[in-house]
């Protein structure tokens, strides 16, 4: 295919030639005179000339952009957006061009999300071995010392016992986790959205934590009056989840002494703007575009330490989108965290 422009010319001049030589000789032989010959024979040359030539450059045009389609179309993943041909020809092949184009640039999405997804499946499965190794092992080598006969110390033996037992917890706290996330990422979450009263869920979650705060000499505020009714539409289930992560954060990373975790509401356009602010340790400018990716903690042995699993505030964000709401996070390092989402006032 590549040369056939050329293999057409040099075709053609032979046969015009050939037909010059063969219609003068002929004219001659058969009476007509040397000048006139030359006449009729010149004026067939000039004929089968244009012929040719119009024939040749049309060839050429048309060829030169339909090998550009072709490459598009036959090799479209080596063609790059600017080495396509002009689309802004308003005849036939221009518009195949443009079609050809558009196509292209479908492909080349398909296959850059579908790289995405292969990468993010490659890393997601990377993590999950990694987090469930640890357990694995930690409840591999307490096992294989007890079978070898123990420590000849009951009190060894039942602390090794309780942290196997403390290891197969991780394991399901991490299972329950990645469980969440994949029903929301394959979008068979479905939500119960019924109306409520936040301010009387805040306490609920105040009085489910309070003893895990106070143990970490954390105090829960809830910056509204008792008796004064924040009505929105939500999942109350799902929401409960979301205010338990939040909380459970701020006392897990709370400082060593005096900590104050404050729950606020705003008014904000039809929604209302829900607060959750600690004093804790903050979170370093670096990390904090990163919070709410799966896996990701600032000090792993901190988080696995207070039993987290790297997932909770993944699945804080699923379940606000889930909402069509937005979640945010501003913070300092040694100074505290806010976290800032809405849910719709009802
Ligand atoms: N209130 C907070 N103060 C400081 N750091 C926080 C806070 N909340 C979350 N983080 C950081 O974000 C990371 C991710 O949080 P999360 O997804 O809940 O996982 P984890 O299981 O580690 O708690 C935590 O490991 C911690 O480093
Ligand atoms: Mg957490």
């Amino acid at each position: 295919m590549k040369n056939a422009p050329r293999n057409v010319a040099l075709l053609n001049a032979g046969f015009i030639m050939l037909v010059f030589m063969v219609l003068s000789f002929g004219l001659i032989y058969t009476g007509v005179t040397f000048k006139l010959a030359h006449i009729v024979a010149g004026s067939l040359l000039i004929f089968v000339a244009s012929y040719f030539s119009v024939y040749y450059s049309l060839n050429r045009f048309i060829y030169n952009r339909l090998k550009i389609i072709y490459k598009t179309i036959g090799k479209w993943h080596e063609v790059k957006r600017g080495q396509q041909a002009d689309t802004n020809s308003n005849d036939i092949l221009g518009m195949v061009n443009q079609v050809v184009l558009e196509w292209h640039d479908k492909q080349q999405q398909k296959i850059d999300e579908l790289q995405k997804m292969a990468d993010y499946r490659r890393e997601f499965l990377g993590n999950v071995s990694h987090e469930l190794k640890t357990p694995i092992f930690n409840i591999q080598g307490y096992i294989l010392t007890l079978l070898d006969g123990g420590l000849n110390d009951d009190k060894i033996n039942k602390k090794f016992l309780e942290k196997s037992a403390k290891s197969v917890d991780r394991m399901i706290a991490i299972v329950q986790d990645l469980e969440e996330i994949s029903k929301f990422e394959s979008g068979v979450m479905n939500l119960n959205e019924t109306v409520f009263d936040i301010n009387d869920l805040c306490r609920e979650v105040r009085e489910f934590l309070e003893v895990k705060a106070e143990r970490n000499n954390t105090q829960i505020i809830i910056k509204e009056a008792e008796n004064s009714r924040i009505n929105v539409l939500a999942d109350k289930t799902r929401i409960r989840q979301v205010l338990i992560n939040l909380v459970d954060n701020a006392i897990n990373y709370s400082r060593l002494k005096g900590g104050r975790i404050i729950i606020s509401f705003y008014d904000f356009h039809d929604n209302v703007l829900i607060e959750v602010s600690d004093n804790g340790i903050g979170i370093s400018e670096k990390s904090l575009p990163r919070i709410f990716e799966r896996f990701y903690r600032v000090d792993k042995s901190r988080s696995r330490e207070k039993g987290g699993t790297g997932l909770g505030l993944a699945i804080v964000k699923h379940i606000i989108e889930a909402h069509r709401q937005s979640i945010t996070v501003r913070s300092k390092p040694e100074k505290g965290t806010t976290f800032s989402f809405t849910l719709k006032n009802a």
